[in-house]
């Protein structure tokens, strides 16, 4: 098992390398990241390659027994060949090229800058291929994060009107399927299409769907070229990598189309990240590694962690003490399998002063060192325990496809695929059971319970295979707008909604009405004692083989359902027509896991169980001490306690 740090050698003078090595061993470091900005010191001047700093980097810790994970360092291009070739910079919607001065500001379909970073990263890989202090390969860093991932260039268009040829071979096939006919707007030629800068109101939904598909295509397959690359030249000792950045859903990539491919996926993990006031929640945490895990169905690296406060200029939460270990300990519950944190000292010069690690630039051990050393303690006493596959019984589904249309055309101003996944994630992870969180075209027939937030765009083979999914037993939850648009991202015609949904659900949508902020809806259960409020969205649902558990209770529309369950098959398909609240949808997760004999655990609000084997991790998130089964927890502490009791 690999624990360590990030480490910037390259910010220190190297005559503190000893002093940094002997505190590292204290803390019980096995392996240090380092590399992924260094371009200019490893090619100051183009094609002029230099790698004797870090040939002696290596070799020093080398000798100490620690491991390197060496990142490709293309997140940060040198001046000289931005100087050379300014066509590398992505351009802003409004024509504007991005300075140098940050980082990752480059564009994907930039040819100079394809050829440029291929070159050093076979230059460095090739050179350190036998090295056995490197262990693994990472590509790039945080590929797409922070807006990286548009660019409106020229580049960009052209590789977009490649891609729409390929798609569609030809242009009348295109005209048809996006609806071009409407507002004038039919093609003669693929090079007509515009990339969607501003416009007067808004561009065609469809064109907009397929230019997310593009960037997202755009995005792995420069991640590919660099990944095949290193594949190819790396030792067979050395595994690849590249570290995935949060905020899954806000982004136009599908991550798992170049994570697929990985040895191992690693993340990073910011519980608090700027100027939020305080940390995501568990329940927002716990779905995040959930993601992270279900992009290979199988334990994960994290290799940044936080342990110090962050920001680039507005600096967020300060965690309590204990509460970064607690993170840690979160984090090996939900499969991560090795950890490294952010970052062994926080630079005093450049962007990122204010990212804080685990040393302060007074340079001393403090709280944070002594935390990370206990969590390192802690962690490979009880290794077993964190090295046993996950398996659920409740997994959640996504499409990227869905989630950019429904940015494209968000309905309703409070719509969020985000919010709407946690809203039926959450009643789950309240009873402590475990959620996978995982793209589609996963096989999901293993599972006892599948989630589908708010599907609007469905296509024949996933409504069949959840059909079938159901009709073997299993229980799916749908929530509101399912089945309302086909991939073309256009509404079908001449069928009632939900499309391809219809016989599974046993229900027709009539209307529907978007809730804004402040707006919600009354339901009322089936037998008159429940009550409860639907936001965000509501469906005027009429039954047809379905039984309406709550319906509607205003006046004009109190005869349509609001949440229903089919029987089908053996098993049974839920629609959630509203933004159904907490309450509501805690019953339904409780009736729903007693009626698949799903066992789960209940304990205090904030105090959250994790089995694995034998042994249940217990977890303190509270600003304040907790009992579980008779177990007294301090703020923030973890627990591993024996378990037999599932
Ligand atoms: C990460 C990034 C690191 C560093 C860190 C600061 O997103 O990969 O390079 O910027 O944030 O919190």
């Amino acid at each position: 098992m690999y624990l360590g740090v990030d480490y910037y050698p390259e910010h220190w003078d190297p005559s503190m390398l000893s002093e940094d090595i002997e505190k590292m061993k204290e803390m019980g470091v096995n392996m240090i990241r380092i590399g992924e900005f260094a371009w200019h010191l490893m090619e100051p001047s183009e094609g002029q390659y230099d790698f004797s700093f870090f040939d002696e980097v290596i070799n020093r810790f080398k000798a100490e027994g620690i491991a390197v994970m060496f990142g490709t360092p293309t997140a940060t291009f040198p001046a000289w060949l931005v100087k050379k070739h300014p066509d590398i910079l992505l351009e802003d919607e409004q024509g504007n090229p991005k300075s140098f001065g940050g980082r990752r500001q480059y564009c994907y379909n930039s040819k100079n800058y394809q050829t440029y970073s291929l070159a050093i990263v076979e230059k460095l890989v090739t050179h350190y291929r036998d090295e056995s202090g490197i262990v693994s390969w990472q590509i790039d860093n945080e590929l797409g994060h922070e807006g990286s991932d548009m660019c409106y260039c020229g580049q960009c268009r052209e590789a977009f009107h490649t891609y729409l040829s390929i798609n569609y071979k030809s242009v009348d096939e295109l005209n048809k399927r996006w609806g071009t006919i409407f507002w004038g707007q039919t093609y003669n030629a693929f090079d007509e299409i515009p990339v969607p800068k501003p416009t007067i109101t808004v561009h065609n939904p469809a064109m907009m769907l397929d230019w997310a598909r593009f960037r997202s295509e755009s995005l792995s397959g420069f991640a590919n070229m660099h990944l095949n690359l290193v594949k190819k030249l790396k030792g067979d000792h050395q595994e690849v990598t590249t570290n995935l950045p949060g905020g899954f859903f806000g982004k136009w990539f599908d991550h798992n189309e170049f994570s697929r491919d990985l040895d191992f996926v690693s993340y990073d993990n910011y519980p608090v990240w700027g100027g939020l006031t305080e940390p995501v929640s568990p329940a927002f945490l716990s779905f995040t590694l959930g993601f992270v895990r279900g992009i290979k169905r199988e334990n994960f690296w994290i290799v940044e962690q936080l342990m110090g406060a962050q920001g680039h200029d507005i600096i967020g939460y300060l965690p309590r003490p204990g509460q970064a270990q607690l993170w840690s300990y979160h984090a090996f519950a939900h499969g991560c399998s090795n950890m490294l944190f952010f970052r062994f000292r926080g630079m005093n010069r450049g962007a990122e002063q204010y990212c804080l690690g685990i040393i302060d630039a007074n340079n001393t051990r403090s709280r944070k060192f002594y935390e990370v050393q206990e969590v390192f303690k802690e962690v490979r006493k009880h290794e077993e325990v964190f090295q046993i596959p996950i398996k659920s019984d409740v997994a959640v589904i996504y499409d990227f496809d869905n989630i950019w249309s429904m940015r494209i055309q968000q309905q309703s101003s409070q719509l969020e695929f985000t919010n709407e996944l946690m809203r039926l994630y959450q009643p789950f992870h309240e009873v402590n059971v475990s959620v996978d969180v995982l793209k589609y075209d996963h096989d999901f027939s293993d599972y006892k319970v599948v989630l589908v937030p708010v599907l609007t765009l469905v296509d024949e083979e996933l409504a069949a295979r959840l059909k079938a999914f159901t009709n073997n037993g299993g229980t799916v939850i749908f929530s509101f707008r399912a089945g309302m648009k086909n991939k073309d991202n256009n509404i079908p015609l001449g069928e009632n909604l939900p499309y391809q949904l219809k016989d599974l659900l046993g229900i027709e949508i009539v209307e529907a009405e978007s809730l804004h902020a402040g707006q919600q809806v009354s339901i009322i259960s089936k037998d008159g004692n429940e009550n409860g409020q639907g936001q965000v969205w509501r469906d005027l649902i009429r039954t047809t083989t379905a039984d309406a558990l709550y319906s509607y209770s205003d006046r004009f529309y109190k005869n349509y359902a609001a949440l229903t369950v089919n029987e089908y098959g053996n098993g049974q398909a839920y629609y959630v027509g509203t933004g159904a609240d907490a309450s509501v949808l805690s019953d339904l997760a409780l009736t729903v896991l007693n009626d698949q004999g799903i066992s789960f655990i209940e304990s205090e609000p904030g105090v959250e169980v994790v089995v694995r084997g034998r042994h249940a991790i217990v977890m303190n998130h509270n600003h304040e001490e907790a009992i579980f089964d008779g177990n007294e927890l301090q703020p923030f502490e973890t627990k591993i306690l024996e378990w037999n009791k599932i």
